[in-house]
């Protein structure tokens, strides 16, 4: 480390609009040293997850790496999220093209940057885990070069895929299996979590009143235009937790727990079932996070965002 870098990180996701203010925000915080980007279907197809993410990273200026990966999952098929997305994926917020995509396919790229790493890698996914587990599953000596793998993932609750289960892992049940049974530390970040860091228009006039440069003026654009669940009073601002967790762990409580991904082709497929009370006797595989500040979360969003150019 040195320069203020606390964690190299490789960030897979399918943006999405949550995933790009979670982009945002990392390529926004000096501790976070983004050595590549992975991109995979899901929230809208990888054609368009794929020119998201380059245009986000564009709008930064950022020299950073953006890989295409998994257009669909290991097995099933792909289903999208855009009737919360919109077709674009951005909720149409429209960004200048991104650069062209670096060479190489997202599961090499990663296993690649895991087998040169001198400092272990923080893998995070805010996506399906198809990408991630694609590498580990080709490569897996070289989970030993991860250090922590931080996931937006799963529930311990209801879902918002189908009633069991939350939308990444619903995607791809059979490679998060492969990811959380990889013996890597893993944090999870789940719906119960992300359902405290809820964007209210009162919360976007704070964002705005933060600057008026061009990345916090679109992330705010998106975030005005998504919907918000009937269930809630207001929109879950998932993906950027899984970054703040990096960049600010005091701002969140958690637990260590045992988790299964449910693989079945029934109603319960990709139903993460969490064993919060050790109610199975089976070991820990994740730290899985409870509370967040959101108040903390969010005055480090704009404060993050502001910098930026
Ligand atoms: O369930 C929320 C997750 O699914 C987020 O990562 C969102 O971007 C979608 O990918
Ligand atoms: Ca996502």
């Amino acid at each position: 480390m040195g320069n203020g870098v606390t964690h190299h990180v490789i960030i897979d996701c399918d943006p999405g609009t949550d995933d790009a203010v979670a982009l945002w925000l990392a390529l926004a915080s000096p501790e976070l040293s983004v050595e590549a980007i992975t991109v995979a279907g899901g929230n809208v197809g990888l054609e368009q997850t794929l020119g998201n993410a380059r245009a986000v990273v564009s709008l930064t200026g950022a020299r950073v790496p953006v890989h295409a990966g998994a257009a669909r999952p290991l097995l099933g098929r792909f289903t999208s999220a855009a009737r919360v997305h919109g077709q674009d994926g951005l909720n149409g917020v429209s960004l200048p093209a991104g650069g062209p995509p670096a060479p190489g396919l997202a599961a090499d790229a990663i296993r690649a940057r895991l087998r040169t790493a001198t400092i272990p890698l923080t893998l995070i996914g805010i996506g399906p885990a198809t990408n991630i587990a694609l590498a580990l599953a080709t490569e897996p000596t070289l989970a030993a070069r991860i250090a922590e793998i931080v996931l937006m993932s799963g529930a311990w609750g209801e879902g918002n895929a189908t009633p069991a289960a939350e939308f990444n892992a619903w995607s791809d049940p059979e490679a998060l299996a492969i990811v959380l049974a990889c013996g890597r530390p893993i944090t999870l970040v789940t719906l119960e979590l992300t359902a405290q860091a809820l964007v209210t228009p009162s919360r976007i006039a704070a964002l705005r009143r933060c600057g008026r440069n061009a990345c916090l003026r679109a992330a705010c654009d998106i975030l005005a235009a998504a919907p918000s669940p009937a269930r809630m009073h207001g929109a879950p601002l998932h993906d950027p937790c899984a970054i703040a967790w990096l960049l600010r762990p005091d701002l969140f409580s958690g637990r260590d727990c045992a988790v299964r991904i449910e693989t079945s082709d029934g109603e319960g497929r990709g139903r993460t079932h969490i064993d919060r009370w050790q109610l199975t006797g089976q070991p820990a595989n994740a730290h899985v996070l409870e509370r967040l500040d959101a108040d903390g979360f969010f005055d480090l969003l704009g404060r993050r965002l502001a910098a930026l150019p």
